[in-house]
């Protein structure tokens, strides 16, 4: 009934890196080809953990946005914008923080990691409990059909799958719905009412989803109905709600994960990263520096690329040929770690060329990207406002 429609965001807390890059902006330049995508710098989110460090979030705000315009994000197909700057996302968080258990929250796996991760900051707030409620308030107000993010976001999807169902319960209600979706039913004409009754029955008696999607895509095709009468309708084929809220998907991304330097995860405060647009030098110098399989202590000695960070670099950077030189060069002491590096080098500094280049203009002119968020900010408001609209009304709130 909703169009596809994706949405995704990050938190300003630094400059990107190359994980962030494979991680996450590789899928994200994919996506903005195929859907309408809206991305969205997450600056109330890193306020729920840097609170005590508000100068970070503008200033990696920025930064944030040219790396994403670097990495290939293109503002003429995606929406870029800055959550703070529609304050719609604030009013569904507090809407929807009123029916939200508080077991849903404190059961979100990410909630006592990170409490205890960063046990040097106070987390015990407010504002953090709710991080999962306000992230689903970011997609469920655009009625976002997909949500591409990494797997330790799966569980804050799942939650907010939990939260549009509820509230669609809960609000979706309508005086006389039953009534008014049967005659919704005879408006599709007699062969197509007939169709759609069988279908609902065998969803609804059956769990047949085949049948659920067929009738969806009848719906699709009924230009005749209103836009009322057509949601009434979606809503009739699985219970007796109209859905207001979608439930999205979470779209986990494929490409492999490029780890830090030292082999852990790349991140920041493991002082691990190659910076998205880190110079040459430095680039060189870093993997230069990389540390290799400890058995490996001269030059004659055979090592394992299984227990080397290098090897997981090349298994994103090289083809087969040059990770087959690697695996043989590497067991048999034929190649030295130095030599074995230089590939990997080059294909960061290729990688990286391009988002040099793109960045360009944007540091050249910041006027630039201040224009294209602007604009941003505007479609998504537009958007996030339809929404609200009817949230406040299924709450009771419309004051007509
Ligand atoms: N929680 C996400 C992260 O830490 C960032 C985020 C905030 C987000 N709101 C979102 C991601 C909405 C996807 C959709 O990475
Ligand atoms: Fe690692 Fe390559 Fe050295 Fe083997 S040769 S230990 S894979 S850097």
């Amino acid at each position: 009934m909703y169009p596809d429609r994706v949405v995704s965001g990050m938190r300003p807390t630094g400059a990107m890196h190359l994980g962030h890059y494979h991680g996450a902006l590789t899928n994200w330049v994919k996506m903005q080809a195929e859907l309408p995508c809206l991305f969205f710098v997450a600056d109330w989110h890193a306020l729920t953990t840097h609170y005590d460090d508000p100068e970070l979030i503008e200033r990696s705000t920025w930064d944030m946005l040219v790396d994403w315009l670097a990495a290939g994000i293109d503002p003429s197909q995606a929406t870029l914008f800055i959550q703070s700057r529609v304050p719609e996302h604030a009013e569904l968080h507090l809407l929807l923080s009123m029916a939200t258990p508080l077991g849903w929250l404190e059961r979100v796996p990410t909630y006592k990691d990170q409490i205890d991760n960063l046990a040097s900051k106070d987390l015990a707030t407010y504002g953090f409990l709710g991080y999962p409620l306000l992230q689903a308030a970011d997609v469920l107000i655009y009625r976002a059909s997909e949500v591409p993010v990494g797997d330790d976001q799966v569980p804050h999807i799942e939650m907010m799958r939990e939260i549009a169902r509820r509230f669609n319960h809960l609000y979706g209600k309508e005086k006389g719905f039953e009534q008014k979706a049967q005659d919704a039913v005879k408006k599709l004409g007699s062969k197509r009412a007939k169709l759609y009754n069988e279908l609902r029955t065998h969803y609804q008696q059956d769990g047949d989803d085949e049948a659920l999607e067929q009738a969806k895509a009848m719906l699709d095709d009924a230009h005749s109905l209103s836009m009322i009468d057509r949601e009434r309708l979606f809503g009739y084929l699985e219970g007796s709600r109209k859905l207001i809220l979608v439930e999205p998907q979470a779209k986990l991304t494929a490409s492999g994960r490029l780890p830090g330097l030292d082999g852990r995860k790349m991140s920041k405060s493991y002082g691990n990263t190659i910076a998205l647009r880190e110079d040459k030098d430095a680039v060189t110098k870093k993997v230069r520096t990389m540390p290799t399989d400890p058995a490996r202590v001269r030059r004659s000695d055979p090592g394992d690329p299984a227990r080397c960070p290098v090897w997981q670099f090349h298994q994103v950077y090289s083809d087969n040929a040059t990770q087959e030189w690697v695996v043989k060069g590497c067991q048999s002491a034929g190649i030295g770690c130095i030599e074995c590096k230089q590939p990997v080098i080059d294909a960061i500094i290729k990688e990286q060329e391009p988002m040099h280049e793109r960045a360009q203009p944007y540091l050249d002119d910041p006027s630039l990207v201040r224009a294209i968020v602007a604009d941003g900010n505007d479609v998504a408001r537009k958007l996030a406002q339809e929404t609200m609209r009817d949230v406040r009304e299924a709450m009771g709130l419309s004051y007509t």
